[in-house]
């Protein structure tokens, strides 16, 4: 399964995100998914924490697959056995 949190604006930082993400993998499990699978802007330092924090590791890049404001950006692969 893939993943995807996305919390208002004006209410980061007070545990929504993970509060979310506890009960997807939560979910996840119970449904007898194998793996977790993040696609993450890899200058997405907040979700990149958010997903290191429940275990989620680094296992690739795609570099260039995408633009914002005139700019490459890459992607990180981030990924969490669940079984
Ligand atoms: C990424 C996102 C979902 C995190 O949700 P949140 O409710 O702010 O996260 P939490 O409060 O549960 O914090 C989770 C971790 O992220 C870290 N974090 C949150 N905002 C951060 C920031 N701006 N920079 C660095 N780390 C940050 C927290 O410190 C925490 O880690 P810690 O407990 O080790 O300190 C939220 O910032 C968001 O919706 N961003 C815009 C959408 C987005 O980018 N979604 C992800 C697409 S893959």
């Amino acid at each position: 399964m893939e993943d995807s949190v996305y919390v208002r604006e004006g209410m980061h930082g007070l545990g929504i995100g993970s509060a979310l993400l506890a009960a997807l993998i939560a979910s996840a499990r119970d449904a007898g998914h194998h793996v977790a699978v993040a696609g993450i802007e890899a200058e997405n330092t907040a979700s990149i924490r958010l997903h290191e924090r429940f275990g989620f590791r680094h296992v690739g890049t795609v570099p260039q697959v995408g633009t914002k404001f005139g700019r490459w950006l890459d992607l990180t692969i981030m990924q969490l056995p669940l079984t």
